[in-house]
């Protein structure tokens, strides 16, 4: 079948999602970051020439923090010209079509798109929209895909653990409505980890799950115990229709992730959380600030990770 994301000579066009993104293409981003990461560390690295002349359109459709700021951080270390659209005063609002928006933007000489929307599948329809020469990046759609977020969390776990051979990762929270969660999934199972665990209430899976090649538990006890990497996910409420839980505390209860808790998982486990982070619903203060917790280095991480993926789009004929 046509992968959307390669052209045909099975080089990277555009990065929309995990699903299907070749093994061998994974690993060149995350050993490509790895040569970034010096960039990211050290205030005294500022630039590398790599998109030098390039023009990276940062156009969220939806709020973000890490995202929307680590790709323009990314892009100016690789000497991008970067253009923020700020689409609440942009005529998207006045009605302008999505493709109309873009088609403007490409009239401004864009060379790379970087997309968030909250509605799945708006990434690939500007993909097959645009022209070959331009490359575009999902930076989020709906419930659909996350992939830069699921590899800088690829990133993080082999910074940690070295490899992906041995380990037993467990997702905990609300899968149904993750973007995140089902990129981290697709890419877990690519590289190799022979167990995947999804830890949540049966509200908040997606029918036939375990076709994803996970192990599905609804108790956090049985499903936190001896895993090496612990994935936090966020309530989206924002996505939720109708009342899928009784209550936040009710939620905690539960699925929260405590020190007790994380007790039951390997010594040297670690705690990942793509944030934004809601501390008391799905994760209490004393793990996400605890020794076990990653989830800074992961946003940092994510710097170098999106410095790969745009090299390697640029590098892209
Ligand atoms: N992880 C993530 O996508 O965070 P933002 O919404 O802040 O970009």
């Amino acid at each position: 079948m046509n992968n959307p994301q390669l052209n045909e000579h099975g080089e990277l066009q555009h990065l929309l999602s995990t699903e299907g993104l070749p093994v061998r293409i994974m690993r060149d981003i995350l050993d490509r970051a790895s040569t970034f990461i010096g960039t990211t560390e050290h205030k005294e690295i500022k630039k590398v020439p790599l998109l030098q002349g390039k023009s990276v359109f940062n156009v969220f459709f939806e709020n973000s923090t890490r995202t929307r700021t680590t790709f323009e951080i990314a892009a100016k270390k690789l000497s991008a010209d970067v253009v923020n659209l700020n689409i609440g005063s942009s005529s998207t609002s006045k009605g302008e079509t999505l493709l109309d928006t873009v088609d403007n933007l490409c009239a401004m000489h864009a060379d790379m798109f970087v997309v968030r929307h909250s509605t799945s599948g708006a990434a690939h329809l500007i993909a097959r929209h645009v022209a070959p020469e331009i490359h575009v990046i999902n930076a989020g759609d709906g419930s659909h895909a996350h992939p830069t977020q699921a590899l800088l969390d690829m990133y993080t776990i082999r910074h940690y653990k070295q490899n992906f051979h041995n380990l037993r990762v467990a997702i905990v929270g609300d899968i149904l409505h993750s973007r995140v969660a089902r990129s981290q999934i697709h890419a877990l199972t690519t590289l190799g980890v022979p167990e995947v665990r999804v830890v949540a209430p049966k509200t908040l899976l997606p029918s036939h799950v375990e076709k994803l090649g996970v192990r599905v538990y609804h108790d956090m006890e049985q499903g936190l115990k001896d895993v090496d990497v612990v994935m936090m996910l966020r309530l989206q409420n924002e996505r939720m229709q109708g009342a899928l839980l009784p209550s936040a505390q009710e939620y905690f209860k539960y699925y929260g992730l405590t020190q007790e808790r994380l007790a039951l998982a390997k010594s040297d486990v670690i705690v990942m959380h793509p944030g934004p982070m809601n501390r008391g619903v799905e994760i209490d203060s004393s793990v996400a600030d605890g020794t076990h917790s990653v989830i800074l280095p992961q946003v940092t991480f994510g710097i170098a990770v999106r410095m790969a993926v745009m090299s390697t789009l640029a590098g892209t004929k």
